[in-house]
């Protein structure tokens, strides 16, 4: 079986490294010249780990390659993916531009018998409309109109763990609809996923509306379970509970389970944000309402903000002459992804108000600076006030607040003694919820996390810097039962 995958983003350059791994032949098409060029050369125009090296194996031993040549790549696949890009149109719902000419490309190529994978996040119906699309350039060209089939088969890679999310995957959803390929069809993508089930099957069959839904339902139901831990990490705030023990005591509950749990200055990347505005999109379109995914939009809205709140909470709104620093740009670590990361709305409104700001991530620095540029056209002030510093103490000299943003390791065990040395005021506030506030107040750093018992956090003294004042808004007793 040979397979074209049309689209080499993020989806498709990890679907077409793998499945080249796995010994299949694999053709990788895209219409944009430059980004093939590179990829021919040995270049990986996105930062995934293992990536590159996969691509460069499989290249060297000719099982991968790269065209921008629709008409050869697509009589080449009997699998074709689909794997182009599904951005959100202004209403939020998702934009299927890219998915329908690339439909209408195969039918104005196709000759033979094609199965067409749907691998793109596409609102439900989108199989549908893939075929009406092949269909008419088929009907067009005076072809039979049943020359293929439209099949969905969502994918639920994680960015900076994708290639091991494919190569061990939970389960693989393939939705097929009745009809006369249904069998074939089947056959077929037993066959390409065969090393995935040898010990047992981790394919869900299922028909192709329910497998275009289950994408969405899996990422509004993990961005739910974070907003309502980031509710309930802002509700511990407030009572002086600790929303780690809380995550430990409901994670144990095997119904409930431990991951996504963690509360946080919110979320961000390509996926959560995109397609749960989307899900909400076709929920109305189809006249229902979709609160808890509303609402969970929401409260990441404004989670993205807290740490911001903070800031001022202790400063004023007013933030003119004030030194910021940021650890961690990237929505998560492992990636450069800068889209919909909560670092983007921090800077912009710390900037706005009049703070300087240097920030320093491992790797998404350059993909900040050009994220910002696009969030401050025509504000060239704005980002006057902005930079990037070499390595995460250069970013801390002078500064009056040590913000942190992305869990990335480096961050996770700094030198306390040197944090202390260069900021101005020792004051971290954490939105990934990295260190234990007791062991912070020990070294004489304020310090809030998110949901942290934050009335342990010392008070700061913003006439002396540079010396938090050693008094806490707690009591004693419970500072010793802390303790
Ligand atoms: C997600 C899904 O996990 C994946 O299955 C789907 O295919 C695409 O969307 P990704 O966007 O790569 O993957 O990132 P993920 O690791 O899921 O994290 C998303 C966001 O949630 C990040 O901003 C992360 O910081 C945040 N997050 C995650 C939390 O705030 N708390 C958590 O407990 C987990």
């Amino acid at each position: 079986m040979r397979i074209t995958i049309i689209g080499s983003g993020y989806v498709g350059l990890v679907t077409g490294a793998c499945l080249s791994d796995l010994g299949f032949k694999v053709v990788c098409l895209d219409k944009d010249e430059q980004k093939i060029r590179a990829l021919q050369e040995g270049e990986v125009p996105i930062y995934e780990p293992g990536l590159k090296e996969l691509l460069a194996r499989n290249r060297a031993d000719g099982r991968i390659r790269f065209t921008t040549d629709a008409c050869e790549a697509i009589e080449q696949g009997d699998v074709l993916f689909i794997a182009v890009g599904t951005p959100p149109a202004e209403d939020g719902s998702a934009d299927l531009g890219h998915v329908l000419s690339v439909a209408s490309m195969i039918g104005r190529h196709l000759k033979s018998f094609k199965l067409v994978v749907n691998k793109s996040t596409v609102p439900v119906g989108t199989a549908d409309k893939v075929r009406m699309a092949i269909a008419h350039e088929l009907a067009h060209r005076g072809m039979p109109t049943h020359v293929f089939d439209v099949i969905s088969n969502p994918e639920f890679l994680k960015e900076g763990a994708a290639i091991d999310d494919f190569m061990r995957p939970d389960r693989i959803v393939v939705g097929v609809d009745e009809g006369i390929h249904k069998a074939k069809s089947q056959r077929m993508m037993s066959d390409l996923y065969a090393s995935f089930n040898r010990h047992h099957s981790r394919t869900v069959w299922m028909d192709v509306r329910s497998a275009e839904l289950t994408k969405y339902a899996a990422n509004a139901m993990l961005a739910a379970r974070i907003s309502f831990m980031n509710e309930i990490a802002n509700l511990a705030d407030a009572l002086g509970a600790d929303v780690d023990h809380i995550r430990r005591g409901i994670g144990a509950d095997n119904r409930i389970g431990y991951s996504f749990l963690y509360a946080g200055c919110g979320y961000g990347g390509s996926c959560f944000p995109k397609d749960t505005q989307a899900l909400v999109q076709t929920a109305k379109a189809h006249g229902q309402d979709m609160s808890v995914v509303s609402a969970t939009e929401q409260v990441n809205a404004r989670q993205k903000m807290l740490l911001v709140e903070r800031l001022i909470a202790r400063m004023g709104p007013d933030l003119t002459g004030r030194k910021i620093a940021v650890w961690g740009l990237a929505f998560k670590p492992n990636t450069d992804d800068m889209r919909e990361a909560p670092s983007r709305v921090v800077i912009r409104s710390l900037l706005e108000r009049g703070a300087r700001v240097r920030a320093y991530d491992p790797v998404a620095g350059q993909e900040a600076m050009k994220a910002l540029q696009d969030d401050c056209v025509g504000q060239d002030h704005l980002l006057k006030a902005f930079e990037l510093a070499v390595n995460e103490m250069q970013a801390l000299d002078g500064a009056d607040a040590l913000l942190i943003l992305t869990e990335w390791k480096n961050f996770h065990n700094p030198d306390f003694e040197g944090i202390k040395a260069l900021m101005r005021h020792p004051y971290i506030l954490d939105g990934r919820n990295l260190y234990n506030p007791q062991a912070l107040f020990e070294w004489g750093i304020a310090y809030q996390g998110v949901g942290r018992r934050n009335a342990l956090c010392q008070s700061l003294s913003f006439d002396r810097p540079n010396e938090p004042v050693l008094s806490v808004s707690m009591d004693e007793e419970s500072l010793m039962a802390h303790a």
